[in-house]
């Protein structure tokens, strides 16, 4: 009973890993016009979280949306594209108060992220809402319209926290 349990486990994470493989390419036919965009490649000259930039962190989290988005059969393929677009705001944020006086990069980097969108993609109603509403709960009101959008709300603070836990752990060893 235990090893038939035990089985079922370990087939159910094998489909899981094969699913996973089999996606990666269908996510990056998604997302390829978006992130060979010379305005979106220009996210790497801003760091991020940990040691990331906000090229990779976008990355992370389309890719972490295409795998939910599609496991529970909703729109993968926007979610993926309003994600690589999500912190396109272009500038480093821990400079921007200092430089601009805006200190609320949290709460107004989402519409800055639309606005450049905008200008250079067709967006639809779930990429604009993705974008919009990610940083919900800090920005009280913008609840996210779309199942998509919500998802987002989880994979952006899930990406972040692993990326800013990694250099957290780099910073460890270093020490030691
Ligand atoms: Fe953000
Ligand atoms: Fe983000």
């Amino acid at each position: 009973m235990i090893n038939g349990g035990k089985m079922k486990r370990k087939n159910i994470i094998e489909k899981i890993y094969r699913l996973r493989e089999e996606w990666k390419y269908d996510f990056y036919e998604c997302v390829q016009d978006i992130a060979e965009h010379p305005v979106v490649l220009r996210m790497k000259l801003y760091p991020h979280h940990g040691t990331t930039n906000c090229y990779k962190h976008c990355m992370n989290v389309a890719y972490y949306n295409y795998q939910w988005c599609r496991f529970f059969h909703l729109d993968a393929k926007s979610a993926a594209r309003g994600a690589m677009l999500h912190d396109l705001f272009l500038y480093d944020w821990h400079t921007h108060a200092e430089k601009t006086g805006d200190k609320f990069h949290g709460l107004t980097h989402p519409n800055t992220a639309l606005k450049n969108a905008e200008k250079f993609f067709e967006l639809n109603k779930i990429e604009k809402d993705i974008i919009y509403s990610h940083m919900w709960p800090v920005t009280l009101f913008r609840f996210p319209k779309t199942k998509e959008g919500f998802i987002t709300t989880l994979t952006d603070k899930y990406c972040g926290a692993c990326e800013s836990s990694k250099r957290r752990k780099r910073e460890k060893r270093r020490e030691k």
